[in-house]
């Protein structure tokens, strides 16, 4: 057996954001799904029917009411419920959003009652000795500002701006980790470049406009965290993806190269002067060979991406040059039969553990995610969940991947045999 330590006072946990779990959302997503739920269970065939899992979720991907959130894992009232099984499951940090369109569904008004569930919420992780890391805008808007444009309405920033200071004013002194944006680039290139997700506008100068727009509101976000709270450090959720070069070709380098600037470092950098940490979303490798993902897929998750998790590594390696800490916001497997799981986390955490000893300066891994949820366009077959939602009841069960996950968490170690897993 080798045993592999962690750094002390590691943060240990997991992940939601508000629109996948709470339920009864009412913004620009839930408008969006009950226009094009239909649609969408339509064209499940086309685009889920390659997956060899296909006859399983065959009969939930082509329902259309698979497309709509609706009451989700009701987190919203079962919070505590959960929270104590992720404290049973050895947790002592916990990353979740608040729903803007909650705080502040009309414009410039804001919901007290919101500001308080958020704030028993709050509590409630602390009553457990679990670390809130709190997520402004994990993707969903209020109707008032989507109908306006959204992200692109010139005064986005502000708007973003005046919904910070509130929280920050109400709730701030019991949060000592703000996630300002969930995955700037991920959402921008859905929206805007593959027209995939809630807009009314698409083309590559949005998509640039928008970014620009998430870059605006960052910075101001984040100077008016610092006036109210100034000892709470702020940061990004960053999906970065680990850009594998299969041949050593001119081309094959020249796309590595492009694509690691605009995917992985733009907006980094150009958040560089505001941002105390680095939160990273990480999920898989993306192989270059005249072209962009040309993974060998010998082995695949319920979501089709490739199985590698030990690419967790060179994704942190290559944050190195930031000289920030880091505090991993995201990183998972959809896996409906929970076969995988048990296995890509160690061999995940492991490449993690290779990659502090190299230098990285990794001080949290927030698994995604605690609960099974919503998966935006995809609905709810994808089960990416340590414990398992049935929709129809609401009942959780603890998988037992997350028993593994937690040995893990309590000993702030894993013990793995012989010598690290490969992948
Ligand atoms: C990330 C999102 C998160 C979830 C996972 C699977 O890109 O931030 O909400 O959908 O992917």
């Amino acid at each position: 057996m080798k045993i592999l330590k962690f750094p002390e006072k590691f943060y240990w946990g997991a992940a939601t954001s508000a629109h996948q779990v709470e339920g009864n959302n009412h913004n620009d997503w839930s408008e969006w799904e009950k226009a094009n739920a239909p649609r969408l269970a339509s064209e499940a065939k086309s685009k889920f029917g390659h997956l060899p899992n296909w006859q399983d979720i065959e009969k939930e991907a082509m329902d259309p009411k698979n497309y709509i959130s609706g009451m989700a894992a009701d987190h919203y009232h079962r919070y505590e419920q959960d929270f104590d099984i992720a404290k049973s499951l050895g947790h002592n940090a916990h990353r979740f959003s608040i729903e803007w369109s909650r705080i502040e569904p009309g414009e410039g008004k804001f919901d007290e009652e919101a500001i308080e569930h958020y704030r028993a919420v709050l509590l409630a992780l602390r009553a457990r000795g679990i670390e809130p890391f709190v997520t402004l805008w994990h993707w969903t808007l209020p109707l008032w500002l989507a109908n306006q444009g959204g992200i692109l309405h010139k005064r986005f920033p502000e708007y973003f701006d005046r919904y910070t200071e509130k929280i920050v004013q109400t709730l701030g002194t019991n949060i000592h980790f703000f996630v300002t944006l969930n995955e700037p680039d991920v959402y921008t290139a859905a929206v805007y470049l593959k027209g995939m997700w809630p807009t009314k506008r698409s083309g590559w100068i949005y998509c640039k406009q928008a970014l620009n727009q998430l870059v605006a509101a960052h910075k101001k976000s984040y100077a008016t965290i610092k006036k109210h709270a100034p000892t709470s450090a702020v940061g990004i959720a960053k999906h970065n993806l680990w850009f594998a070069v299969y041949r050593d070709t001119f081309i094959n380098r020249f796309l590595k190269k492009m694509a690691d600037f605009w995917w992985n470092k733009w907006f980094l950098q150009k958040i560089a002067n505001e941002q105390d940490f680095i939160g990273l979303n990480h999920y898989h490798r993306n192989v270059i060979d005249n072209g962009f993902h040309k993974n060998p897929n010998k082995q695949m998750t319920d979501f089709g991406w490739e199985y590698w998790p030990s690419s967790l590594y060179q994704t942190l390696i290559d944050l190195k040059p930031y000289h920030k800490p880091i505090y991993i916001t995201e990183n998972g497997i959809a896996d409906a039969k929970d076969t995988l799981r048990e296995k890509f986390i160690p061999t995940a955490l492991a490449a993690m553990h290779q990659a502090i000893a190299n230098g990285a300066d990794v001080r949290g891994y927030l698994y995604w995610s605690l609960l099974d949820n919503f998966e935006w366009d995809k609905g709810f077959w994808l089960r990416f969940g340590l414990v398992a939602v049935d929709y129809a009841t609401q009942k959780r069960t603890v998988r037992p991947s997350a028993l593994v996950y937690a040995k893990i968490c309590q000993e702030n170690a894993i013990e793995l045999p012989g010598s690290a897993p490969e992948n």
